[in-house]
């Protein structure tokens, strides 16, 4: 074929024995497991949002209307949700006595209780994934991005999730993660926290180490409100919060250490972000960026058990608002590859990468300006 010739995609033209019905079969079957799996996922949200796992949790096998009355719901909605949870392998249900119970072992991922291990709250990303297709479809044809805006609930749901994982983590598993830094955080130090959001991870770090200083920067205004109030209520006077694009950090400096807890690969300019950054560091401070675990190649990421919600969240969220801004929508998975390369571009010598037990999602790199042999 001449490079002038068109491809085809025509199935006709294909031999007929070159398709396997026993593979369109399994594919088929495949598809149909995957709207399945993304119905179950939408009923998994409702019954986080409800409290319905944290109510069934509470009781022994429960009929519909019992269940309902304790929840304060309405029963017709109760049974039809239970029933999604039956077939969707969530709940059992006994048909002879009428009644429905949730597993321990199923409440262990599923509650409020559970913290940072609860996965229901991390299904209501899918409606909020759902509510810009549109949207995200119009950009395919028309190019442009869907701005943040659109997502009415994004910066409460990233703040539930960020709320339980700073919590159960951060003190004493993400500091413990860098030699000394709980020693010079202890002794007193100057800390920026870029894109911030509601300030979760700043505030927990400012209330563990009152002789640091704290600095959050976002250009979201509620987000950041939000910071400020929980700073108050909590009588932090070691944290502040500042309304700000992060593509300009000059001036804010300098930082013993600068974090970012998801916050790079959402950026319209990210390159930029991490010169700033660097530019903001004192010569023997250092950078913490939690980012999405992946490798930069989608091949490697087929077996990668939170890979198709990381393309769709990368999809219909984070590469869509960095293109918004005529970013350079980097997405989610951006992976461990280019992001080592782009922190070395911009400036860090030295760039490890950990992972946590307790935290499948991300990935902690330690970049310094300095060689590796520089301590915290
Ligand atoms: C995925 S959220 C993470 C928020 C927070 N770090 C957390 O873990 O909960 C990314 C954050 O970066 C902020 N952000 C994105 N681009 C920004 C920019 N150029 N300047 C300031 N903030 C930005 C967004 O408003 C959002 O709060």
């Amino acid at each position: 074929m001449t490079a002038t010739e068109p491809v085809t995609h025509d199935l006709t033209t294909r031999p007929k024995d070159t398709v396997d019905p026993a593979r369109v079969e399994a594919f088929a079957g495949q598809i149909l497991g995957a709207i399945a799996d993304a119905s179950t996922a939408l009923t998994l949200s409702i019954g986080h949002r409800t409290g319905l796992f944290d109510t069934m949790a509470g009781l022994p096998p429960s009929t519909s209307d019992e269940i309902a009355t304790a929840a304060e719901l309405h029963e017709r909605y109760v049974r039809e949700w239970l029933a999604a949870m039956l077939v969707g392998g969530i709940v059992e249900h006994d048909p002879a006595a009428g009644t429905w119970s949730l597993p321990p072992e199923h409440a262990a991922v599923l509650t409020r209780e559970a913290g940072k291990d609860n996965l229901a709250k991390l299904a209501q990303f899918i409606g909020l994934l759902a509510d810009v297709e549109h949207q995200v479809v119009r950009c395919f044809r028309e190019g442009g991005g869907v701005p943040y805006e659109a997502y009415a609930e994004f910066h409460a749901l990233m703040a539930e999730d960020s709320k339980d994982v700073a919590e159960d983590l951060l003190v004493d598993e993400v500091v413990p993660l860098v030699d000394g830094l709980a020693e010079r955080l202890t002794r007193g130090i100057r800390v920026a926290d870029i894109g911030c959001g509601s300030g979760h991870h700043l505030n927990v770090l400012a209330l563990a180490f009152p002789s640091s200083t704290f600095v959050g920067y976002d250009f979201s205004a509620d987000a950041i409100e939000e910071g400020r109030a929980a700073a108050s209520s909590r009588g932090l006077e070691n944290a502040r919060f500042e309304l700000r694009d992060v593509t300009d950090l000059s001036g804010t400096g300098p930082f013993d250490l600068v974090t970012a807890f998801d916050a790079i690969h959402d950026q319209a300019h990210p390159a930029s972000v991490l010169r700033g950054i660097a530019d903001q560091l004192a010569a023997d401070g250092m950078f913490l960026m939690v980012d999405i675990r992946a490798s930069s190649h989608p091949h490697e990421n087929v077996d990668l058990p939170t890979a198709p919600f990381l393309y769709a969240v990368s999809l219909l969220h984070c590469m869509t608002v960095s293109l918004a801004q005529e970013g350079t929508g980097l997405g989610a998975a951006w992976g461990r590859q280019t992001a080592t390369q782009m922190l070395h571009e911009a400036g860090f010598a030295s760039v490890d990468v950990r992972e946590l037990d307790g935290d499948f999602i991300n990935d902690y790199y330690v970049a310094r300006l300095g060689s590796p042999a520089g301590t915290a």
